[in-house]
């Protein structure tokens, strides 16, 4: 049977769940990474564990799994036969006792939590569902929660796959600070979102495999940004790149006044909402920038950054807008000329440019892409 084809939730239950199960070559990377530390006395614990994919490999130490879901917990009993399964919330009373596991036992977590960000817009409407939490791991986000909670059951090693934002976005590492002090990321593959059957494909966002060892020296975000991450034959590390939110503000700024010349530019996020919103607008709004004229080639950037996005590989999809700033001084001239092709209004702020050369399209096109293949390196999609 293929245990990563969940077939007994109806769509909605499915999101609400984060009910999406895991191939089983995620599977077999995740036992790779945790076999140099397994020793068999050691206890494995998947506590959102569906069918009970990652407990479906040999191991002659104790094996449990969980799920919320008592008809995922059925199948996963009669599918394994060498694990203990239990059905309960994964994230009330969290304790060891839950699972009959010793304090001094040495625990392993492993699995592919539920990710489901109450405050996310893409599906908000289906996702009605509440579970209880304990308060002292209650965020936004219910993979986050279960992070929160491995740290409650101290595990001394957990490799799960969750969003990579939680550790790359600043505002969500900060979130897991209870996590962050008591855990070492040591091991991390990223694979694309778009490998779970039926999740969002047009909008793929990346997933981490971490592997964390306990330790009281914990991690900053510092760290984060200096980690290699594995991604295919690929390293990706964050502090190899520049962005944008070093050249200009990233969010609106509520207090200033606006006058009749402003011009306004959509609220930027990361590279994946940059996809999906607008650049330029002409009204302003509680989502919109105030631009300051003086940084308008830095918005032009933007502007064509968006145009070239497909370039860009699913996995800067959290990150903000790149940027080689040294190289954008040398190819201004083209990204100015390719956004203002577009955006005619623009023009004036441009006014010694000569924009009646249309011929020069194709070649500033060219230019762009020198550009971000130079910006991107091995990272280059073609
Ligand atoms: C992404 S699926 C992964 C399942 C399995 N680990 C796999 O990868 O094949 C997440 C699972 O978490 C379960 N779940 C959601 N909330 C839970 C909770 N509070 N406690 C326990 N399980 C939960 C869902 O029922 C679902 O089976």
């Amino acid at each position: 049977m293929n245990l990563a084809k969940q077939n007994h939730l109806n769509y909605v239950d499915r999101v609400n769940m984060g009910a999406y199960y895991t191939k089983e070559i995620y599977v077999q990377t995740v036992w790779e990474m945790i076999t140099p530390y397994l020793n068999k006395q050691a206890v494995i614990l998947d506590n959102s564990c569906g069918y009970g994919n990652f407990l479906n490999m040999p191991f002659i130490g104790k094996k449990i799994g969980n799920d919320i879901d008592t008809l995922a917990v059925k199948k996963a009993q009669e599918n394994i036969s060498d694990a203990v399964f239990l059905n309960h919330n994964a994230l009330k009373n969290v304790a060891r006792k839950q699972y009959s596991i010793d304090e001094n036992q040495v625990l392993f977590i492993i699995g592919n939590p539920p990710y489901n960000d109450k405050t996310s817009i893409i599906r908000s409407h289906i996702k009605t569902f509440e579970m209880s939490i304990d308060n002292d791991i209650l965020t936004r986000d219910l993979g986050m929660s279960f992070l929160l909670s491995y740290d409650k059951l101290k595990a001394s090693f957990i490799c799960v796959l969750h969003p990579l934002s939680y550790l790359i976005k600043p505002s969500n590492f900060k979130l897991l600070e209870n996590f962050n002090k008591n855990y070492q990321l040591i091991k991390g593959h990223i694979i694309s979102s778009s490998v779970f059957n039926d999740s969002s494909k047009s909008m793929q966002f990346p997933i981490a495999i971490a592997l964390y060892k306990r330790s009281s020296i914990g991690m900053n975000y510092r760290n984060i940004v200096d980690f290699s991450w594995q991604v295919d034959d690929k390293n990706f590390k964050l502090s190899d790149f520049d962005d944008i939110s070093h050249y200009v503000k990233k969010y609106p700024n509520k207090y200033q006044q606006v006058k009749n010349d402003d011009i306004f530019f959509w609220t930027m996020r990361d590279i994946n909402a940059l996809k999906r919103n607008q650049t330029f607008v002409t009204k302003h709004s509680n989502n919109s920038i105030i631009i300051d004229k003086s940084k308008l080639d830095y918005y032009i950037y933007i502007d064509v950054f968006k145009q070239f996005a497909h370039r860009v590989p699913y996995y800067f999809g959290n990150c903000n807008v790149l940027i080689d700033n040294d190289l954008f001084q040398k190819y201004k001239k083209y990204f100015i000329l390719e956004a203002l092709n577009r955006h005619q209004n623009l023009r004036q702020y441009f006014a010694p440019f000569d924009f009646s050369q249309t011929h020069l399209l194709d070649k500033a096109k060219q230019k762009i892409t020198q550009y971000f293949k130079q910006l991107l390196g091995v990272h280059y999609a073609n």
